[in-house]
């Protein structure tokens, strides 16, 4: 868990990383030339790739108030992210004071930043974890640590299964940490697709490929497979501006797919 100072020796800064090219879209100032550039030459392609860093942002905002209000008291958000207010347990925290709130990155960025993420409400607890998605067992024992895994607990995924193909054990990966949950829980996801704007996102995914990072693009029906078992939220699997909007949506696509499906 975080603590002792970040390393910032373990920052490549010559290569793109996801955290901080995601970072850069929404307009943050924890990225470096490489990321910016790549960023820029996305953005060249698709103009509505900052949009959608930022509509998915918003979808976390909305769907992290939406679980609190209905009584959730425990976060476990993985694939945190640099940063970027509020964060997920400020949301939280607005509506329950109380909440207990884990994140898990693994980018060394995200950590040399986690100090911002631990500034919660005296009444309730936020606590940093370095480590990988595709190591579930090891994120639920740290987790456990601060969270009541036999209560209900809030897991999001959010624009972070694009990052992880099926091959490198993505389903395994969702199967694992949703097991763990007990009923009341709920799983919210939001990743990437090509549904819409086809072209465009096999551009995109070869420009981060030729940065060194694998990007998956899933169907419709292949992110509804993460969410076999359980129960769906209205409106379903939705593109993540159009998930309880609290205003009209931007106008053109958004390449991500979000919903929120609670354990039965
Ligand atoms: C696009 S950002 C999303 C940030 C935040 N969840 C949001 O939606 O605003 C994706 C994050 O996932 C993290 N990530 C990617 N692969 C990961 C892995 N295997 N384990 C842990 N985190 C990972 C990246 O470091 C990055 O911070």
């Amino acid at each position: 868990m975080a603590g002792t100072g970040p390393d910032t020796r373990d920052i490549d800064t010559t290569r793109p990383h996801p955290a901080r090219v995601y970072d850069w879209f929404l307009g943050g100032k924890d990225n470096y030339p490489v990321d910016e550039e790549l960023g820029r030459r996305i953005a060249a392609i698709d103009g509505g790739a900052p949009k959608a860093a930022r509509a998915n942002r918003a979808f976390m905002r909305r769907t992290t108030r939406a679980l609190a209000e209905t009584g959730i008291r425990q976060f476990l958000d993985i694939g945190t992210g640099i940063p970027t207010e509020p964060n997920l347990h400020q949301v939280a925290q607005s509506v329950a004071p109380d909440a207990r709130v884990v994140y898990v990155d693994n980018d060394p960025i995200v950590l040399a930043h986690a100090n911002a993420l631990l500034r919660g409400t005296p009444e309730g607890v936020t606590e940093y974890v370095q480590a990988d998605a595709r190591d579930p067992r090891s994120i639920l024992e740290q987790a456990a640590q601060v969270l009541d895994l036999d209560r209900p607990v809030a897991l999001s995924l959010v624009a972070l299964l694009h990052f992880v193909a099926d091959e490198d054990g993505a389903h395994r990966m969702v199967t694992t940490l949703v097991d763990a949950l007990a009923p009341g829980s709920a799983l919210v996801l939001s990743t990437m697709t090509a549904d819409f704007e086809p072209e465009n996102v096999r551009k995109g995914i070869a420009m981060y490929a030729a940065g060194g990072v694998t990007l998956v693009a899933r169907s419709h029906a292949e992110v509804g497979a993460f969410f076999r078992g359980l129960d769906l939220l209205e409106p379903g699997i939705v593109p993540v501006a159009d998930w309880r909007p609290e205003e009209r949506p931007a106008d053109g696509p958004v390449s991500l797919y979000g919903g929120v499906g609670l354990v039965g």
